[in-house]
């Protein structure tokens, strides 16, 4: 049977019965496959593959056409599954117009349930322009990795009691702008959970720690694929690069042992085929 899709109504409903839901990044066809059987909630198509997929420093230089192209492998490989497409740095910076007409891109292209993009007060018109489009929008303040410049590297949020309310205050401006849902990355867990109790909106995590309706992973941290470092908030529950690597040294001893490949992996002449080429080739 194939599994159940869940729609906004559902995060509302898990919310209320509170019920956390699971998130992960996705990038790619087989991921998203993997990620349904498992029975995940939610992918996030997220513009980390910059990083993860693309061996960029950050998320800066990715563009939509990389974003739509990575939504489209995901939603091939998770149909039953609820994809957020992640708007890329200056998709939706220069007016409401254009974030509009690149949301609907992503719905447009890749049949995404919903879109997220990043920022508090400063982006609540481009909330406010998407939303009235008839798109679900998924906020995300805290730690903002595409304004990281900004915020003098990739550091956590909310530490202080003064960016614990200028937290807050943009948690509350996205909701008051028609925000279905909302992210916090990288912030204090008490902080968190003031934040989760005081909007109506689903409000998960990156982490923000347990007291949140969700949390989100990027996926090549939890499985051990990206190398360059890792986050103080990622669990690891798997070593990929490991057993890649192991996989490849493997491949190539066997190669140049000749153990690789064996009869069982060549294709054979048809019946009575190899006698006659026999004939041919001693004839030759
Ligand atoms: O791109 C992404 O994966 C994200 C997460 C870091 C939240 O935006």
């Amino acid at each position: 049977m194939s599994k159940k899709k869940l729609m906004i109504h559902d995060l509302y409903r898990m919310k209320r019965e509170n019920q956390r839901i699971t998130w992960l990044t996705a990038y790619d066809f087989p991921t998203a496959q993997f990620a349904e059987a498992a029975g995940l909630d939610m992918i996030l198509v997220g513009d980390s593959l910059g990083m993860c997929v693309y061996g960029y420093s950050g998320t800066v230089p990715v563009t939509m056409e990389q974003c739509l192209v990575h939504c489209e492998a995901v939603r091939r490989g998770a149909p039953n599954t609820f994809v957020m497409g992640d708007m890329p740095f200056m998709s939706y910076q220069v007016s409401d117009e254009e974030a509009v007409v690149n949301a609907g891109r992503f719905l447009k292209a890749a049949n995404v349930d919903a879109i997220k993009l990043e920022g508090g007060k400063r982006v609540v018109s481009r909330i406010r322009a998407i939303a009235d489009a008839g798109i679900i929008v998924c906020g995300h303040i805290g730690l903002t990795p595409q304004s990281s410049g900004q915020l003098g590297g990739h550091k956590a949020q909310g530490r202080t009691l003064k960016s614990a309310q200028a937290l807050i205050e943009d948690a509350m401006a996205v909701e008051e702008a028609g925000a279905h849902l909302l992210l916090l990355e990288a912030v204090p867990p008490e902080v968190s959970g003031f934040i989760r109790r005081k909007l109506s909106i689903p409000v998960y995590g990156i982490g923000a720690g347990p007291d949140v309706d969700g949390q989100l992973l990027i996926i090549s941290d939890m499985i051990g694929q990206f190398q360059a470092f890792t986050p103080k908030f990622v669990k690891k529950y798997a070593n990929v690069a490991e057993v890649v690597t192991t996989a490849i040294k493997k491949y190539i001893d066997e190669v140049h042992s000749g153990a690789f490949p064996q009869d069982e992996h060549c294709y054979h002449m048809l019946e009575g085929e190899a006698e006659k080429f026999k004939d041919y080739v001693e004839r030759d």
